[in-house]
């Protein structure tokens, strides 16, 4: 598939100038109608009915499963389904059972869903190591072998940066991380769907996954990949519908692995939309994303850096699909604002929940950055147009 014909499937990208794919990305249409199709002709709940509809909703949900893990070169017993990238975090952070005196390692350039639910473990004891990427938002895999001690349990690291676009050695991390002993787990929040994402090679025990962005899935989708000889050491904190074997009046058995995580209903229309969009990023094929992602995040560099008053954060020969800039002296959600107003262009401005990396960088007191971020929907044209009206508003009010 061409990105014309992606672009096709997209009809907000005929209105729109759409650069906030690290945010969440539009649903393409085969993936809508695979989600209209559940609940136009088997609207019915997973894992629970005898009939013929629910039987087929529960074989639909299992297939998702499947083509999730086959994605990411697990097998579905390792994936569990999730809301969301930051549920797939936390599940793991609350279920760890983490002691008093155990310490994890993580760099201070991180989404607030891979920061808090760490930091928040400080209040049983746990220490939480943070360590320093470089001015570009680069961590430097040897820095986090010298964090490592005898206390580390986990060493919990984003692939990309959503800040900065910034793209860690994740392999060479897996590798310290094993040899040191430590449990390790991978943010791909802005990775997977843009490159190849294999766990096993990454020497992961667990990775936590969007299925809005990258993978072009809907929004209310994740997953998390959980090595199975972690899957025991991992209690569940949600408990209720579809997560226990058995049940007496004083006590339970919980479900195997993943089915003891997923308690109640679950998000069947969006599993369903997920697996689609998995058949769908495959057609395009992976190789053909990341190849385009990369021409494309070099010309928004190029563009975006060559203009006067307008500074390019990040390392151009190691970031990936995202650009994060500013005007002088302009506030960026006054450039992103002017930016839709004038254009219809779609960018993110702020912090990116990520205000540790934006206070590295030091765009804390101008209040964050303008963030444009890419998929292979999107064009040259588009990056130009940006470009250009970036210069008109660097113009006008730019010092
Ligand atoms: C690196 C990173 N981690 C975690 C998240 C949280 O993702 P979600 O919104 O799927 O919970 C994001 C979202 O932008 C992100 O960029």
């Amino acid at each position: 598939m061409k990105t014309d014909d992606v672009r096709a499937d997209i009809p907000l990208l005929e209105k729109f100038i759409y650069l906030d794919a690290a945010s969440t990305t539009p649903t393409p249409k085969p993936v809508v109608e695979a989600m209209c199709d559940y609940f136009y002709n088997y609207n019915a709940n997973t894992g629970r009915g005898a009939y013929k509809i629910a039987i087929k909703a529960t074989q639909k949900v299992k297939d998702a499963r499947l083509k999730v893990a086959r994605f990411i070169n697990a097998s579905p017993e390792e994936i569990v389904f999730t809301k969301n990238t930051t549920e797939a975090i936390n599940i793991v952070a609350q279920g760890l059972n983490f002691e008093k005196g155990d310490s994890i390692v993580v760099p201070n350039i991180e989404h607030h869903s891979n920061f808090l639910p760490w930091l928040n473990l400080k209040k049983k004891g746990v220490n939480i190591k943070i360590v320093k990427a470089d001015s570009y938002g680069i961590i430097d895999p040897s820095v986090i072998g010298e964090a490592i001690d005898e206390s580390t349990r986990l060493v919990a690291v984003t692939h990309v940066s959503n800040a900065l676009g910034s793209v860690q050695d994740v392999y060479e991390i897996g590798n310290i991380s094993h040899d040191n002993n430590s449990l390790y787990l991978i943010d791909a929040a802005q990775s997977v769907g843009h490159m190849k994402i294999d766990v096993k090679k990454m020497k992961a025990d667990f990775v936590a996954f969007p299925g809005h962005k990258g993978t072009l899935g809907p929004v209310g989708t994740g997953f998390l990949y959980c090595d199975q000889a972690q899957a025991k050491n991992l209690n569940s904190c949600a408990l209720g519908g579809g997560t226990v074997a058995n049940v007496s009046e004083n006590d339970f058995q919980l479900e195997s692995f993943p089915t003891r995580f997923e308690a109640g209903t679950k998000n069947i229309a969006g599993f369903i939309g997920l697996g689609a969009s998995v058949d769908y990023i495959n057609r395009i094929g992976l190789e053909k994303i990341e190849k385009h992602g990369i021409r494309l995040t070099k010309e928004l560099y190029t563009t975006l850096s060559s203009i006067n008053n307008v500074k390019c954060y990040g390392d151009p020969q190691n970031i990936y699909g995202i650009v994060s800039f500013n005007i002088n002296n302009m506030n960026p959600h006054d450039v992103a604002k002017i930016l839709d107003e004038i254009r219809g262009i779609c960018v993110r401005s702020g912090h990116h929940c990520a205000i540790p990396a934006i206070k590295h960088i030091g765009a804390y007191e101008q209040g964050g950055t303008v963030r444009a971020s890419i998929h292979y929907y999107n064009t040259s044209e588009e990056v130009q147009k940006l470009g250009e009206t970036v210069e008109e508003i660097a113009k006008t009010f730019g010092v």
